[in-house]
Formats: structure tokens, C-alpha cells, sequence
């Protein structure tokens, strides 16, 4: 009886010191080495393949597992059409059919009527809530799945997620938006693995080797997997100029989005909207979440090694100025907001800042040395392009507009 409640104080005292206190104040930010970027690097083609190619492993295995390589059969599979309200742009909803044994990703494919561009430029996104919930329109079949909160669908819920998608605005400047619900992809909760993609996905390509926990893909992994079934769709469409897919997603679909385009070399442009820890923030800062915090409240987020690092992220052989490094040299652009302490805006700026040898290794000028701007002051050099806007945590129209006006410099077109 004492030996148990022993043990339990022990476990309780291990539990506490995995946790530290959360810090906000700057002053008691501990100093600390950022793990090097470039290794034996001296050129672009050092980089790619070689040392690119190194970092990509290490954060597979250490943060968000490996993706088994290969691919499956897809079949996109029309099921809705219409108008968007405004009368701006015309959606249909392909339904991206992997086979029996892998959930189908409704993708709702929004165009506009009329674009300056021949060929249109597409955000390629994933949204927390269903796609019935982004556009008001009765012919989009309410979801079936799982939904955030455990509760089911209801007509109530229809277009009332549209704050995050200002579609006047993204369509009056001529992009198209492909966008699915993640939790067609994994329910985002500590249970979600067995209705997800991945066992289905593993049982296709990894041809009976065993899932090795530690290093394997979870949630982030498997909503990655998607975005990349998205580009792959996209790919498909004549009026879509795929190559200008540019890349965005928010808190952790901004963690999925950075790892997605790390990954998969198609997607054109990378953003990170208030991405926070995991993400675009530095692990070794301590200001705001912690490693810790992630693994405890999401376990089903990353992959098993990440988990070592609740402690003491400093004995992760990378960080996060590496993954957006793994972007160049095609553009990235992280965004913060002021008030979402809890994401270390600075420290996702001085991720940034930090990846800027990448970008010089194929002479491209950089953000090295900038200092983190003032609130509502996006700062673009070279592709790397970042703003901390006013209010909390979200993806607002201010967001959206920055994301345009920085894929229309990178592409040339102001
Ligand atoms: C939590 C989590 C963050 C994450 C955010 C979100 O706050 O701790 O890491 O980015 O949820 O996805 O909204």
C-alpha cells in the first residue's frame, strides 16, 4: 500500500518536472543554440539533395513521422455544384475515393467567375470544421463524420464558418481555394488513428512491414498526406495554374501546412498563420507552450520520439528555423497575432529570421539580421515574408490579404 503510493508520488513528481511553468515574459527567456542549419553546405547544390535531405529525415523521425513514400489510387468524384452567394465564383465538391480501405476527403473546389489570370492561382487549405459549414449552400451533404465538440452535424451549422474564409476577397482577386475538413483525414482526438487514413494507407504501401511507433505518422502526418491529395487534384484541373498552389493553414493545420511543404516539393508557396509550437516557433525558446504541453494535451499529433523531448526540447537534433528552411527556395511566409502569447509570435519570427541561410545558399537576399516588425507591418525580403497583426489567435481577412499580396510579389504581378 506504501510502496504504491510511493510510486504514485514519484509519477506525479515526473509528471510535474516534465512540465515547466509557462513563461511570457520576456526577460526570463534562458539563452540557447539553435542547431545548425547548414552542416557542410557551401552551395545550392549542397542543399538539394544532400543536406536537404538529412533535415527532412530528422524531422520525420523526431517530430512528425514518416509518411510512407509511394502512392495510392485516387478517384475524384464530382457530387455538388453551384454558386457562391456573392455570385463571384461557381464550387463543386469532388470527393477524392482512395478504395475500401481509406476514408474518402470531400474537397470543396471554389473558382472565381473571372480572374486576371488565364490560369487561376489556388490556395490549397483544410478547414477544423466541415465543408458543409464554409459555404451556405443546402446541396453540400451535411458531414457524417466525426465533428470537433462530439457533436453531430446540423443544418444550423451551414456557412457558419465563413469568417475564416472571406471568399469575396479571395475570389475578386482571382485565386480559387481548395479546401477539405481535417477530420476527414484523422479525428483530431487521442483515439482518432483507427478511423483515419493511415492504416488503410499503411496496409497498401508498407506491404506488412509493422508500424514502428516511433517513428511513425500521426494526425499532423496524415493531414499533410491530404493537402498533398489536394495538390494532386488540383493538378488535375485545367483552369488551375497548379503551380501556383500556395500552401496555408492555422495554429495546427499552420504546423500541418509548414510540414506538408517541407515535404512535398509541388506546393509553390508555404504560409504559417499563428502556427505556434511544433510549428513555426522555436522549440528551445521557452516562452509560451512547451513541447510538454503539445504531447500531453495531443499525443495523436506527432510521432512517438517527439515525446523524449517533453523535458528538454534542446536534446532535439533540430528545430524549427530547419523546416522552414526546408521551403527554399520556393517562398514562405509565417504570420503571428499579437495577443497569441501562447504561439511565441517573436519566436516564430526569429524561426524565420534564422532560415535565412537556406535562401542565401541559392542567392536568394534574406531577412538575416531584421528585426522583428511592429504590429500591422508585414516585412517581405527575398521569399521570406512575415506579419504580427493586432487581436488573438485566428485567420482573419487582414491574414488572408497579406497571403495574396505576398504570392502576387513572389509571382511578379505588382
Ligand atoms: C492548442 C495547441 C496549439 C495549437 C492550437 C490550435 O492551443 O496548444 O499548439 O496550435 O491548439 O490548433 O488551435
Amino acid at each position: 500500500m506504501l510502496r504504491s503510493a510511493v510510486l504514485i508520488l514519484l509519477l506525479a513528481c515526473a509528471l510535474h518536472a516534465q512540465r515547466p511553468k509557462t513563461n511570457y515574459d520576456e526577460a526570463k527567456v534562458k539563452p540557447y543554440r539553435l542547431p545548425d542549419l547548414l552542416g557542410t553546405a557551401r552551395s545550392s547544390a549542397d542543399w538539394t539533395p544532400q543536406r536537404r535531405s538529412e533535415i527532412l529525415r530528422q524531422f520525420e523521425d523526431h517530430v512528425y513521422g514518416r509518411t510512407p513514400g509511394g502512392r495510392v489510387p485516387m478517384t475524384p468524384n464530382t457530387i455538388a455544384s453551384g454558386e457562391t452567394p456573392d455570385g463571384m465564383g461557381t464550387w463543386k465538391l469532388v470527393r477524392l475515393d482512395f478504395g475500401a480501405s481509406i476514408p474518402a476527403l470531400e474537397t470543396l473546389l471554389v473558382s472565381p467567375k473571372t480572374s486576371s489570370y488565364a490560369r487561376v492561382p489556388v490556395f490549397v487549405t483544410l478547414s477544423f470544421t466541415p465543408v458543409h459549414t464554409l459555404l451556405p449552400d443546402k446541396s453540400i451533404p451535411l458531414t457524417t463524420r466525426w465533428v470537433r465538440g462530439d457533436k453531430p452535424a446540423t443544418e444550423a451549422d451551414r456557412g457558419t464558418a465563413t469568417g475564416r474564409w472571406p471568399w469575396p476577397l479571395l475570389l475578386g482577386n482571382g485565386f480559387a481555394v481548395a479546401v477539405a475538413y481535417y477530420g476527414d483525414l484523422f479525428e483530431d482526438r487521442a483515439e482518432g488513428l483507427a478511423n483515419s487514413v493511415i492504416p488503410g494507407v499503411e496496409k497498401q504501401l508498407m506491404a506488412g512491414t509493422p508500424r514502428q511507433e516511433a517513428t511513425a505518422w500521426n494526425a499532423i502526418g496524415a493531414w499533410a498526406w491530404g493537402m498533398s491529395r489536394m495538390q494532386d487534384l488540383v493538378e488535375q484541373e485545367p483552369r488551375i495554374d497548379a503551380r501556383r498552389s500556395v500552401l496555408v493553414g492555422h495554429s495546427r493545420l499552420g504546423k500541418t501546412s509548414l510540414w506538408a511543404g517541407a515535404a512535398d516539393e509541388r506546393f509553390g508557396i508555404v504560409v504559417s498563420n499563428n502556427s505556434g509550437e511544433g510549428g513555426a516557433s522555436l522549440a528551445r525558446r521557452n516562452f509560451g507552450e512547451h513541447v510538454a504541453d503539445l504531447n500531453k494535451a495531443f499525443p495523436h499529433w506527432f510521432t512517438g520520439n517527439y515525446k523524449k523531448y517533453s523535458s528538454d526540447p534542446k536534446e532535439m537534433p533540430v528545430d524549427t528555423h530547419q523546416l522552414l528552411a526546408l521551403v527554399a527556395p520556393r517562398p514562405v511566409y509565417v504570420a503571428s497575432a499579437q495577443e497569441d502569447h501562447w504561439a511565441d509570435p517573436r519566436g516564430e519570427f526569429l524561426a524565420l529570421e534564422a532560415a535565412s541561410p537556406a535562401f542565401e545558399l541559392f542567392g536568394i537576399p534574406s531577412l538575416r539580421g531584421a528585426s522583428w516588425p511592429g504590429v500591422n507591418q508585414p516585412i517581405v525580403r527575398g521569399r521570406q515574408g512575415y506579419h504580427v497583426r493586432t487581436g488573438k489567435h485566428d485567420i482573419n481577412a487582414y491574414d488572408w490579404q497579406q497571403y495574396i499580396a505576398f504570392a502576387r510579389r513572389m509571382w511578379g504581378d505588382q
